[in-house]
């Protein structure tokens, strides 16, 4: 039978199913030893198909799967180099819907271990001193979630955590219920708004959870949450006020939060700061003012307007960066000590075109730093209007459907002109570092 083909990313060639759309995650995992890298899991997938599939080709790297169904029926599988292979039994046809359920597990040791792509840590599921995490970005959800794990198939999600007693789980999206059977407690969250794989925030450990007041922020109430461990001191705590109004000036730029909650979970032993889907996972380390801003903005660049292609990391990085200097200009502090900054960190030999073509580019100073600066020169080139309109077509042109370097040329080119155009494209394409704006 002809194997399935992946989405084609250039940067991570294996991953994801082309034709496959996955609108919905119903995920129930439990994790029996919080800290070990035990779970089992228990997923329903509603599926469609683009084009016709005679076989489904999941991501799934580590966990062993005991049963499949599709449509309720039992659904001969096979895993295989980082997929799980499902024959249905007929192809699925494009606009078609089914369902398919996965049974798994991790005992023991994960089966085989995911790539670092020389990152200082595994993206995946982690194992912290007395709790777990999910830190996945860009491929680590397979580590405990069968899954097309690429972001151009952004997903809904539903996911039930049982933990023992004196535990508690946190993840993306609203807080429905907890309930207790025996000595297992079940927290349950509902993601309503489709997020890519790598941005499902999923936290297990000891847990305190404070909410927070209310948001209201143009039109819309954003709720509030935040999670700690327990055990961190006050002054580890995010400063009252601060998320409400980081939402109020980024929101104002961007146009309306795309999601109904946010909040930031400081866990100690994470590697760093990742922008999970309305639960930003933190580390101590991290938890400061310009990390908190830099994560919150990325819930519109990247969790909502989502990548179509990995070598467009720099679409994530350097908006998220280059809201920094908006936040500065809204506390009347100096965006020019910024930008002068990330100038100086931008060495020649770390300039590149800015389409990555390998893992190690995807989070490198080009793509934080000569990308942000391509959006400030963009800026200075249109004007603050212009560039305010045009970064609330962009995030709503692209929730639509994921973004590539080329529709975003594509876009200014359409909205500011050719001149927008070219300013940016200098910065995109040139291994030189045009004049700084
Ligand atoms: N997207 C994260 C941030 O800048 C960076 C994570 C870097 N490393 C990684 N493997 N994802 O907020
Ligand atoms: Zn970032």
């Amino acid at each position: 039978m002809a194997q399935a083909q992946s989405v084609g990313d250039s940067v991570f060639p294996a991953l994801g199913q082309r034709g496959l759309d996955v609108q919905h995650y119903d995920l129930r995992l439990t994790v029996p030893r919080p800290g070990s890298s035990e779970l089992s899991g228990e997923v329903t997938l509603t599926v469609t198909a683009r084009e016709t599939l005679s076989r489904l080709a999941l991501d799934l790297l580590g966990p062993r799967v005991s049963a499949a169904q599709w449509n309720g029926q039992a659904v001969a599988f096979r895993q295989e180099d980082g997929k799980l292979m499902l024959t249905p039994p007929r192809p699925l046809l494009p606009g078609e819907r089914a369902s398919v359920r996965v049974v798994y597990a991790v005992t023991g040791t994960p089966a085989s271990e995911a790539p670092s792509y020389g990152l200082p840590f595994r993206p995946g599921w982690q194992t912290l001193a007395d709790g777990n995490v999910s830190f996945s970005e860009p491929d680590g959800t397979r580590t405990f979630l069968p899954s097309n794990d690429h972001p151009s198939d952004p997903a809904t999600f539903r996911v039930q955590v049982t933990v023992p007693q004196g535990y508690a789980a946190a993840a993306s999206g609203l807080f429905v219920q907890q309930t207790k059977a025996g000595a297992w407690n079940t927290f349950t969250f509902s993601q309503r708004t489709p997020i890519p794989t790598y941005a499902l925030a999923l936290v297990v450990g000891r847990l305190e959870r404070r909410s927070e007041p209310d948001v209201p922020v143009g039109g819309q109430t954003v709720r509030r949450r935040d999670v700690y461990a327990a055990g961190l001191l006050p002054s580890e705590q995010v400063p009252a006020g601060e998320t409400a109004e980081m939402l109020r000036v980024l929101s104002g730029w961007f146009g309306p939060y795309p999601f109904d909650v946010y909040g930031v979970a400081v866990l100690p032993g994470l590697p760093l700061a990742l922008e999970t889907a309305t639960l930003t996972t933190l580390p101590p380390d991290s938890n400061r003012e310009r990390v908190r801003l830099h994560e919150l903005a990325h819930q519109w660049f990247g969790n909502r307007v989502t990548l179509g292609d990995w070598a467009d990391s720099w679409l994530n990085e350097s908006f998220a960066t280059y809201a920094e200097v908006l936040w500065a200009e809204s506390r009347q502090q100096s965006a020019q000590a910024l930008l002068e900054e990330w100038a100086a960190r931008l060495t020649p030999d770390a300039r590149r075109p800015l389409r990555a073509t390998r893992p190690g580019e995807l989070f490198d100073m080009a793509a934080y730093f000569q990308g942000a600066l391509a959006l400030h020169a963009l800026r200075r080139e249109v004007g603050d209007d212009a560039f305010r309109q045009f970064l609330r077509a962009y995030v709503q042109t692209f929730s639509e459907r994921p973004v590539t370097t080329t529709a975003l040329l594509q876009l200014v080119r359409s909205r500011l002109g050719a001149g927008a155009e070219g300013v940016l494209r200098r910065w995109v394409e040139a291994p030189e570092r045009p004049p700084l704006p």
